[in-house]
């Protein structure tokens, strides 16, 4: 039962995005996918075709202790979603304090889907290092860091290889990251330098690059993903590409559930 964090040091650059498309191919490969939101703008429930009325989703009634199961959302993808839900701005400090006040909080409540197996968790994390970090980075198998390619995502490069990413990493579960270079323009020379300085600084942890398409925005126009969208667009395929080589690292751990 394995569990990715989507995540990114910069804001805007496809986290949600890629959760959701992600959290798709991987339904699509096979997996059973639950995609968390975490982040306090609940935008991940718009790529899900979902009725607009408000649901409860993990930042609310956090005193009570929810049983997260019953804010489980199927979507019409085949997809599971638990969204963030409409916390306001003091709703969500306030959960991010009683994040932070109860330490193993979090892990008690999602330890109810560990033990599904065949059931990958995919989430999509708030820009830079959050309080639920804090939890989640030592829970997850992998780390899915989304960048653009661009030259200030790759000033990024150096700290992040050093590990200045990731809050709480065990010793003995040391998860991967694997790097997604989103908004990819090869039509355009420094994006093309990016890209190759990129690929030589990363090597094998580049899992991917995902082209500039307007078929995503479009996609998110009609609260879809890409892959529902445009399944043959580039953006499509790319995603696709990623998604199978999230699989095959995750893979070892297909019907395994955890202690
Ligand atoms: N490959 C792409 N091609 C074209 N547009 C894209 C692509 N990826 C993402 N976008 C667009 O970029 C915008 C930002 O994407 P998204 O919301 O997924 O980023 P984010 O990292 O989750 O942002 P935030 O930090 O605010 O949570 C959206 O309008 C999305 O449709
Ligand atoms: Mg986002």
């Amino acid at each position: 039962m394995p569990v990715v964090c989507v995540a990114s040091p910069k804001g805007g650059v496809g986290k949600t995005t890629l959760t959701a498309s992600i959290g798709v191919a991987l339904h699509r490969i096979g997996w059973r996918v639950l995609a968390i939101d975490f982040d306090h703008q609940n935008a991940l429930r718009l790529h899900f075709e979902l009725p607009a009325e408000p649901v409860p989703g993990i930042a609310d009634d956090m005193d009570g202790d929810p049983d997260w199961t019953e804010r489980v959302i199927e979507t019409p993808t085949g997809v599971y979603l638990l969204p963030f839900g409409d916390a306001s701005a003091a709703g969500s400090m306030q959960a991010q304090a009683h994040v932070a006040q109860h330490p193993g909080w979090l892990r008690n409540r999602l330890e109810v889907f560990f033990g599904y197996p065949d059931l990958v968790i995919i989430i999509d994390m708030p820009p830079g290092p959050s309080v639920y970090g804090l939890e989640l980075d030592a829970l997850a198998d992998l780390h899915v860091a989304a960048l653009l390619a661009d030259a200030p995502s790759l000033a990024l490069l150096p700290k992040l290889r050093q590990g200045d990413y990731l809050l709480e990493v065990p010793a003995e579960r040391p998860a991967a990251i694997g790097y997604v270079l989103n908004q990819v323009e090869p039509q355009r020379p420094l994006c093309r330098d990016v890209v190759a300085l990129s690929q030589d600084m990363l090597g094998d942890d580049l899992y991917g690059m995902v082209h500039r398409d307007e078929a995503v925005a479009e996609a998110a126009a009609c609260q879809l993903t890409v892959l529902d969208y445009a399944p043959d667009s580039v953006a499509s395929r790319d995603i696709m590409a990623v998604a199978e080589r999230v699989h095959l690292g995750l893979a070892p751990s297909w019907g395994e559930g955890r202690g």
